[in-house]
């Protein structure tokens, strides 16, 4: 399937399968595959190490403001890094999940996200997942979608996915986890997660990824003739 020169914006609820869903449409399409929510949590990585960020998730946000400017947060080979050391495995630790979506509503670390990002989509051909890609950071993506699934589905993949690499956590507490983010998420002052209004909603509650890509390139050869 020939797919044109386009930015796929893809958004939603945590664990509803953006990213897996996204990679392999990156993959079937041959375009760059981007994890927006890995800068948020790379940048909380750091905020912790650095300790602007405490137990309570109170901010120092005048220092973290500072430190950003010689933060150098990039993908690479096997995922994220802060300059050459690979952070892609202690960005999805629970220490992080849970202190990422304050420090996702910090305003600076938005525009500092929101920078790369856009670097990132100059040339098109992208995937990017997210919360607010198809609103805020690419308002004029060609084609939107906004994942949701029911939360308990969504607390029983992220816990397998946890699983698969010998992170063990409790089912309820994960659940738990995920639903305070969602909270969060939806009711922070900047950018909050909404669906696009020109968004196409995808539940993928009770559909496999096969189902799903079946459903995307119908969606694609409707609206871009290929
Ligand atoms: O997709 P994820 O679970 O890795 O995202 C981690 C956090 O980053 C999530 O709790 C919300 C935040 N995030 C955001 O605010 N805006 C984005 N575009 C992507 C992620």
């Amino acid at each position: 399937m020939q797919v044109p020169d386009i930015i796929i914006a893809i958004d939603g609820y945590s664990s509803t399968g953006k990213s897996s869903f996204a990679k392999i449409v990156a993959n079937e399409f041959g375009f760059l595959y981007l994890d927006s929510g890995a800068l948020y949590r790379g940048v909380t990585l750091f905020a912790i190490e650095k300790r602007l960020i405490n137990e309570d998730c109170t901010i120092d946000i005048p220092a973290l403001t500072g430190a950003l400017e010689e933060l150098d947060l990039h993908f690479g080979k096997g995922g994220t890094y802060i300059g050459d050391r690979c952070i892609e495995n202690e960005i999805r630790s629970l220490e992080v999940a849970g202190k990422v979506s304050p420090i996702a509503a910090v305003p600076q670390v938005r525009n500092y996200v929101d920078r790369k990002l856009r670097e990132f989509g100059r040339n098109k051909r992208v995937v990017m997942d997210g919360r607010d890609i198809g609103t805020t950071v690419f308002p004029e993506a060609e084609l939107k979608l906004f994942m949701t699934a029911d939360p308990m589905i969504r607390a029983q993949r992220r816990l397998a996915e946890m699983n698969a690499k010998g992170d063990h956590a409790d089912l309820q507490e994960v659940l738990k986890n995920l639903q305070e983010r969602d909270y969060i998420d939806s009711h922070r002052e900047v950018s909050p997660l909404t669906k696009a209004d020109d968004a196409l909603v995808l539940d993928n509650s009770n559909m496999t990824i096969d189902d799903q890509m079946e459903w995307l390139k119908e969606v694609i050869q409707k609206r871009f003739n290929c």
